[in-house]
């Protein structure tokens, strides 16, 4: 597995938590998404971890293409096909 795999072609909505910490999933493997269920195991890739700054509703990236991980930059819509 040398790319990730698209896991969306649109980001998802989730609603963080302050303090909250989180696993990005970053290989787009998991059955989880956006988050890390460890299917990236074996595979070059980690799970972006962080914790929450504020509370508040974000849009997740999905297609794993975002240049500001973990975060939609809108670069899904650059995808073709
Ligand atoms: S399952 Fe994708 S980074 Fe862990």
């Amino acid at each position: 597995m040398d790319k990730a795999y698209i896991a969306g072609r649109t980001p998802v909505r989730v609603d963080l938590v302050k303090g909250q910490k989180y696993a990005w999933c970053s290989c787009g493997a998991s059955e989880n998404q956006p988050w890390c269920d460890g299917s990236h195991k074996g595979t070059k890739f980690t799970p972006t971890v962080f914790v929450a700054e504020e509370t508040k509703s974000v849009g997740m990236c999905m297609c794993k293409l975002s240049e500001k991980p973990q975060f939609c930059d809108g670069n899904h819509k650059r995808i073709k096909g």
